[in-house]
């Protein structure tokens, strides 16, 4: 990860270090706020519009006025790529409810945010989605609208140091015996008939822009995609896990809780869920992903 040093502040693009805000701000003292994190290839954003149109779901049911229209919000993500000479990464933005010099739960009538941006680069298609990652199961601690995407994350926090801890890079969150998702990308599992299977949309899940456009991808391959939970023990014992985010794309499990998934290696129905999302990203496979092509 390297942090672009430019970065956006409420309407200004100035130097990291001197970007600063109030200590009162309703995101430091209540997680408040809103985020997105869009990934990048090759100088171009991966469904902007998507992310644009979830955040404006989210700002809605947390009662913080979208600050801008997609048009400017596109403006600010090209010009923050420009200014750092990204080509390969994600760019986070995050809207806060504001500050208000004091600490009043229940805030002003109408938010007038704070807006943060910045350009992380790193490689998408890298180390990780060619050798995969492993995961452990705890239980999902997080609150009940996961759906919308805040910066709630401390459950998520602790999942990762947890997973550290265990020699893991990702958790599998469990609730009701069912998993809902990993700590910050979506679950999904291939079954012993090769069936790719999902958790459906609900309050339960955060409804992923990787996920949609995977969907997508393989409803038009004609690949069948069930959309149903499934449990920690299905995923120990699938053919093939994976999970999906606009950090690490589409990221092979090859262990669950020290087991071996499958043959512990990253599989044949992962590869090609890969090589599609690689390709409609517009990488050329041969050269940055030539184990994709099997
Ligand atoms: N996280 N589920 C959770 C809980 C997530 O935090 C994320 C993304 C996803 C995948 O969503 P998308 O495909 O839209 O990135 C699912 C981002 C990358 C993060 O917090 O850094």
């Amino acid at each position: 990860m390297t942090i672009g040093r430019t970065v956006y502040l409420n309407g200004n693009y100035c130097p990291v270090e001197d970007a600063t805000i109030s200590p009162f701000d309703r995101g430091f003292l209540f997680a408040h706020a809103a985020y997105e994190v869009t990934s990048v290839y090759d100088g171009r954003f991966i469904d902007l519009e998507g992310h644009l149109s979830r955040l404006r779901r989210t700002l809605e049911g947390i009662s913080i006025p979208n600050p801008y229209s997609d048009e400017k919000w596109a403006e600010i993500h090209s010009d923050l790529v420009d200014r750092n000479g990204m080509e390969e990464g994600t760019v986070y933005l995050e809207v806060t409810a504001g500050d208000y010099g004091l600490r009043d739960f229940a805030g002003p009538e109408t938010f007038t945010p704070t807006v943060f941006v910045y350009a992380d680069a790193r490689p998408l298609i890298g180390d990780l989605a060619r050798d995969g990652i492993r995961a452990i199961t705890l239980g999902d601690t997080r609150w009940k609208r996961r759906d919308m995407k805040t910066v709630q994350l401390l459950s998520q926090a602790l999942a990762y140091r947890a997973a550290r801890q265990e020699g893991a890079e990702t958790a599998f969150m469990i609730e009701d015996g069912l998993v809902t998702e990993a700590a910050s990308a979506n679950a999904w599992i291939v079954d012993a008939d090769g069936k790719l299977i999902t958790r459906e949309l609900s309050h339960a899940i955060l409804p992923g822009i990787t996920r949609a456009g995977i969907v997508s991808l393989l409803k038009k391959e004609g690949l069948e995609v069930v959309e149903r939970a499934f449990t920690p023990e299905e995923a120990v014992s699938a053919k093939e896990v994976f999970t999906t985010s606009s950090g690490a794309i589409v990221a092979p499990v090859v262990a669950i809780d020290g087991k071996p998934v499958g043959d512990g290696r990253p599989g044949q129905v992962t590869r090609r869920v890969q090589r599609l999302y690689y390709e409609a990203m517009g990488a050329d496979v041969a050269a940055v992903a030539p184990w994709v092509l099997g």
